[in-house]
């Protein structure tokens, strides 16, 4: 019978539900299997006990099936192994005319573990400049910016004799007034006019324009654009010349007195803070600009409940003509906050101190600041004005300094404001929006400076769902196309609450899920550790995100040989929990540490085909402080259904002592030669996974056995590969599961799921043999759940399992012939199932 996977024999999307029938696609694949005429297959038969077939051979048929029938691979079910096979074409048509069958997306999003968004400090990384290289061609170089400047002439005369091509240079003076912007976006216009060959150069010291200029490398990559952000020194011309020289696509880097070249980095911040402290309290009044409406409403009446302080709400709008800002000062009313909305333009210094003085007198002095006032009205650079910038910069910048100043920053303990991943990265059609927002955190910094007693955040959000200014652009979904995965109102709010009560976060911070695409930015991506299942990152933020792909065959894996059942190489789930241990291990950047391994599911087999091979995806996802969780994804179902699933938990506690407990020790071994009696028969697993030596216990629910183990895994990978293993030998680990065999000789047992492990690490520590007792919890049909202690020779426990689950997956008839010590668990379960309660058969050899 062929084996091939699903994917490799049928497109994700083949068919529609209106061309096929379920039942037969069905049946066509059995009889192929079974290798019967289709019309023999009843639709009555249970595939598993009536045609003896794996729940792995199983699982491939409905994955096939649904496949042919054009149904998401994550929709289909994966408990059909007792089903009849009307059954499943039942369940399969069900899913297809509840919309089931909806197609795949064109381009699929690379499935992650959990969904995650964080906030990112902007470290300035000292970074040694790449080598440049000259294009060797002389260029017109044209200048622009302030005027007077004392060293721009010099530059763009340096330039032109560099041979680095033509280009367009802006040179901006020290914290340079607004206006002055207005030349950098007549140099952008000018270098999008010219030669597509062409490179723009933007130099600054402080404020100034890089949002805007790297907006035109995002809406031109074809311009290769440098941002230097440097003070005047003697040197300075041949440094901006190197840097144009070293910029292949994009560059910014910042210079400071002393010379040091640093690069903007976006680092994670941990997901908890070390300690908070609670910035307001009931007796405090917060000013909330753009309150009444959108994201600032939202993290208004989180802060509000959180810390009991009062809302003082400020806004243009009328509440009798704006639903959404009615609607939501009674939401903030109706949940306890001491509210008051008073009408103001921000741009308007009168407007403000009169809605400042109203507010006070309703609330009390206001001791805190939330400015969310601002504006997005979208527009191509070519056609950008002075104006467009003005009127973004008014409610953003300008009414940040007018309330300011009507509040007094000598009141204030909390300042918060809303700026935009767009002012660190750029956007195309924000050039005046993402320069807003830069000089946004500018003023912000600059309050925290000459402040000290204010905690100042700017929270330089990325784009939010659900509410607020992305969805009314509906920017959205367009976005998370491109890969940019939106912030949730839930996620926004904890992180906002996170930021201000952490004495120790950063001014700026930049908060986002997934960003990809944006090369506008640097992010701090240390080495990954070389290991077998972290080879090839398809997505990776460091502490927070890391999905490798992996390619899986016999020869690149050897252990998989030894790992055949009815005709398919199954990935080991102990292998499976290496590959989760190795991605977590290198998403947190820790080391030497074994994990706790929680709440694995092995929800579907990872099957390899035995001449061919297959591609899986292990992502994982930062939860919590040391909590990773890591999913495998795999080829067979398009990387969309998840087969394997867990929680890591890094730093835990040492494997708890106690029960199950070995048997007293004058207790005789039991006459059982695993590799006579079980290796090759009752068990499927070959010459690497043989490492049950000798049982001193083996009844129908309780095992007590030792087992061989490599102190140093070796020959897992090829040689080519990384051999190093996180977690002690994997052989070892999968006599854990296939040694309780024993109990339930008439079946073959696969793992689907293990509530807790407590994991031993690999190092020098771990001894050659180890001795591991299990006893059976629960039963429920073909499911059977067990403890499990594994002790090294001091009887000290060094790994533990806490309710492993095993399914039997393929049964006999019970015939025989048996051993002895097998058969009194084959009869003992079997009388029970008759009698129905609990019953001790000893079986001893005639003679
Ligand atoms: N939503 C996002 O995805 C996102 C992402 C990054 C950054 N941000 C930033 O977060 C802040 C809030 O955004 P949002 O999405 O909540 O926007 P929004 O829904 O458009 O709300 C903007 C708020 O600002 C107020 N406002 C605008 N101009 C004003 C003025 N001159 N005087 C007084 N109030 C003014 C508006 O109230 P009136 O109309 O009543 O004046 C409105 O309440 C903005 O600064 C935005 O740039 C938002």
């Amino acid at each position: 019978a062929g084996t091939a996977p699903a994917a490799a024999e049928a497109p994700a999307t083949q068919g529609t539900a209106d061309d096929v029938d379920a039942l037969e696609v069905l049946r066509a694949l059995v009889a192929e299997r079974a290798e019967l005429p289709a019309d023999l297959v009843d639709p009555d038969s249970r595939l598993l006990d009536d045609l003896h077939m794996s729940s792995i051979t199983v699982g491939q048929i409905v994955n096939q099936a649904a496949s042919r029938l054009g149904i998401a691979a994550a929709q289909v079910p994966t408990n059909f192994a007792t089903a009849t096979l009307a059954e499943l074409a039942e369940a399969l048509d069900t899913l297809i005319s509840t919309g089931g069958a909806a197609p795949e997306p064109e381009t699929p999003v690379i499935a992650g573990a959990a969904p995650w968004a964080r906030p990112f400090a902007v470290d300035l990384d000292e970074v040694t400049r790449p080598y440049g290289v000259t294009d060797g061609a002389d260029g017109a170089w044209e200048l622009f910016g302030s005027a007077g400047h004392p060293y721009a002439e010099r530059l763009r005369s340096a330039l032109a004799a560099a041979r680095l091509g033509s280009g367009v240079l802006a040179v901006l003076a020290k914290d340079c007034p607004r206006k002055e912007i207005e030349k950098v976006l007549a140099a952008a216009k000018s270098a999008l006019a010219g030669d597509r060959a062409r490179r723009f150069v933007l130099v600054q010291d402080g404020r100034g324009a890089a949002g805007l200029a790297k907006t035109l490398h995002l809406e031109a990559p074809h311009l290769r654009t440098t941002v230097v952000h440097t003070p005047q020194s003697e040197d300075v011309v041949e440094r901006v010349v190197a840097e144009v020289a070293a910029t292949t696509r994009f560059a910014e880097v910042h210079y400071d007195r002393a010379g040091a070249r640093r690069v903007p980095t976006l680092r994670a911040l941990p997901v908890k803070p070390e300690r908070t402290d609670a910035p307001l309290d009931d007796t405090d009044v917060m000013l909330v600009t753009g309150g009444g409406k959108g994201i600032s409403a939202e993290c208004a009446l989180a802060v509000a409940q959180k810390t009991g302080a009062a809302l003082a709400v400020l806004g243009r709008s009328d509440p009798a003509q704006d639903t959404e800002l009615a609607e939501n000062l009674d939401r903030m009313r109706d949940s306890g906050v001491r509210v008051h909305y008073a009408r103001a333009d921000v741009t308007v210094a009168e407007q403000v101190t009169a809605a400042v003085t109203e507010l006070t007198e309703a609330l009390g002095p206001i001791t805190g600041l939330l400015h969310g006032a601002g504006l997005n009205q979208p527009g191509a650079l070519t056609a950008l004005t002075g104006q467009d910038f003005d009127r973004t910069f008014g409610p953003k910048v300008d009414g940040l300094r007018t309330v300011l100043d009507a509040v007094g920053p000598e009141r204030l303990k909390l300042l918060v404001s809303f700026g935009s991943i767009i002012g660190r990265a750029g956007l195309r059609g924000e050039a005046h929006y993402a320069t807003a927002n830069e000089w946004l955190a500018d003023l912000t910094e600059d309050v925290a400076r000459t402040h000290p007693n204010i905690r100042a955040r700017c929270m330089e959000w990325s784009v939010w769902s659900g509410v607020g200014m992305g969805e009314k652009l509906s920017v959205v979904e367009s976005l998370s196309r491109e890969g940019i995965v939106p912030v949730s109102p839930d996620q926004g709010v904890a992180i906002l609450l996170r930021l201000i009560e952490d004495p120790d976060a950063p001014v700026v911070t930049v908060i986002s899920g997934r960003t990809e695409g944006i090369d506008t930015v640097r992010r701090d991506l240390p080495a990954l550790p070389m290991l077998r299942f972290t080879g090839d990152p398809l997505v990776r933020y460091h502490g927070v995100e890391l999905v490798t792909e992996v390619e899986l065959n016999a020869g690149t894996d050897p252990y998989l040989a030894d790992h055949l059942l009815d005709g398919n190489l199954l990935l080991p789930a102990v292998i499976g929990m290496e590959a989760m241990t190795q991605v977590a291990s290198a998403v947190t950047g820790r080391t030497g540490t074994a994990p706790v391994i929680e709440g694995a599911k092995f929800l579907r087999p990872i099957v390899v085909p035995p001449n061919g091979s297959t591609r899986i995806r292990i992502a994982a996802t930062v939860t919590d402080t040391d909590t990773v969780d890591v999913a495998i994804h795999a080829e067979d179902t398009g990387f969309v259904a998840e087969h394997f699933r867990a929680r890591l938990i890094f730093g835990g506690t040492p494997a708890p002592d106690g029960p199950p407990l070995q048997v007293p020790e004058d207790t005789p071994v039991v006459p059982l030669d695993p590799a006579v009696d079980l290796y090759g028969g009752v068990l499927f697993q070959g010459a690497r996974f043989q490492r049950l030596r000798r049982f001193h216990r083996a009844a129908a629910r309780h095992v007590d056995a030792e087992v061989a183990v490599q102190q140093q895994p070796e020959g897992w990978f090829a040689g080519f590969l990384p051999g190093e293993l996180l977690l002690a030998d994997p052989g070892m680990r999968d006599a854990l599961m296939h040694g309780n065999q024993v109990c339930v000789p008439d079946a073959t047992l696969l793992p689907s799921g293990v509530e807790r492990i407590h994991t031993l690490g690999s190092g020098s520590h771990v001894p050659d043999q180890l001795r591991y007792t299990a006893v059976e919890r629960s039963r429920d049909g073909d499911t059977y759940v067990y403890d499990i202690a594994v002790r090294n020779a001091d009887g000290t426990v060094v790994e533990r399992w806490e309710g492993l689950t095993l399914h039997a997956v393929r049964k006999t008839d019970g015939s025989g012939p048996w051993v002895a010590p097998l058969l009194g668990p084959y009869l003992e379960r079997s009388l029970e199932d008759v009698v129905g309660s609990r019953v001790a058969v000893a079986v001893e050899p005639h003679g």
